[in-house]
């Protein structure tokens, strides 16, 4: 495997004081890390855990290494519409501005699920809670800006373990076709891809910058549902790192990258080096050419936009 990308230091250095970043997902892997950096670069981070408990050992943890900024922990179920909700009004009370939002929870390959609002998981957890979280965010990026929207996707929008990444418009949660794990992960992040790139469109003018990434293939607790995460980090932790598999600092760097550089493409894809049908992209790119035509398709993006609107019950 190609090196993976690392952020120019000067990015990492870059003063944050006075800024307020939000990290979905917080508490583990990649969104650790990412809280962890902004914080140390002075920022307020609100870590948004599903269990507040593990929130709160993440914020201590990172506390005693020391950072300059503040992390406040608070209560996100993506996979409930009304804990989004709870959520966004609770910091919207707090927070007059948000300068960043990295939807970065996510879930992978999940056994077949149906979450309390009806919708598959993987699709509810992944993308419709994020994007309901990103709506009502907006009010506060607005303030914010220049503010950014970073969706953390996958090189698996493009190809999940043989399965090309596609919407399915009129089946979104498998209740007419058999349910694939896979499947509905590709689904899932290319809708991240999607969801940034209509975003773009939509805030044209307005100084709200988005992106969406791939981290790279890196050693978290994602892996869960497929092997047992101890298999991964002991038993074939030195093979898989071999096999291209990355540490989350390094998981890290393409978010980061997308939060703090100076200028950014709105609504473009950004990756690590990653697995993809084309053998060009292996080694990544910031910016990186999605390999997969339904990444390009504004038409699918602005119908995404528009299902998941009424999904949410926005519409
Ligand atoms: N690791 C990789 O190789 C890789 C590759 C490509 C893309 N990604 C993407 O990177 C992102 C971060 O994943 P990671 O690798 O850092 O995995 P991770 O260590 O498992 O972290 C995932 C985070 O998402 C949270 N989460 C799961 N379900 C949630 C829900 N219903 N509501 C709110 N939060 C929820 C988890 O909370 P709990 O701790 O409570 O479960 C955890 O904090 C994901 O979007 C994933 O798709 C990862």
């Amino acid at each position: 495997m190609p090196k993976p990308l690392i952020c120019p230091p000067e990015l990492l250095s870059r003063d944050l004081v006075g800024t307020t970043y939000v990290v979905t997902g917080g508490n583990s892997g990649i969104g650790l890390v990412t809280v962890e950096q902004l914080a140390k670069q002075g920022a307020r981070v609100v870590l948004a855990a599903r269990r507040p408990a593990e929130g709160e050992r993440a914020r201590a943890a990172i506390v005693g290494r020391g950072v300059r900024g503040a992390i406040e922990v608070a209560e996100l179920n993506l996979a409930s519409l009304n804990s989004v909700r709870a959520f966004a009004s609770k910091l919207l009370s707090v927070h007059d501005a948000v300068h960043g939002l990295v939807n970065n929870a996510g879930v992978m390959n999940t056994p077949r699920g149906t979450t309390a609002d009806g919708f598959e998981t993987q699709f509810a957890t992944n993308h419709l809670g994020h994007y309901l979280l990103t709506e009502l965010l907006l009010p506060a990026l607005r303030r914010g800006a220049p503010a950014r929207i970073v969706n953390v996707s996958s090189c698996y929008h493009d190809k999940a373990q043989g399965r090309e990444g596609r919407i399915d418009f009129d089946d979104l949660h498998f209740e007419r076709r058999a349910y694939d794990g896979w499947e509905a992960y590709a689904q899932s992040k290319l809708a991240n891809v999607l969801h940034a790139r209509q975003l773009a469109r939509r805030l044209e003018g307005v100084a709200i910058t988005t992106a969406s990434v791939h981290p790279g293939w890196v050693r978290t607790n994602l892996i869960r549902h497929s092997i047992p995460t101890w298999v991964q980090d002991y038993v074939l932790r030195p093979a898989l790192r071999l096999g291209g598999m990355i540490e989350p600092w390094e998981g890290a760097q393409t978010t980061l990258y997308a939060l703090l550089a100076p200028e950014l493409e709105s609504g473009a894809y950004y990756s690590q080096v990653g697995f993809y049908r084309e053998k060009a992209a292996t080694k990544g790119g910031w910016p990186l050419r999605s390999p997969n035509p339904h990444a390009h398709d504004d038409a699918a993006a602005e119908r995404l936009d528009r299902v998941s609107r009424e999904l949410v019950g926005l519409a």
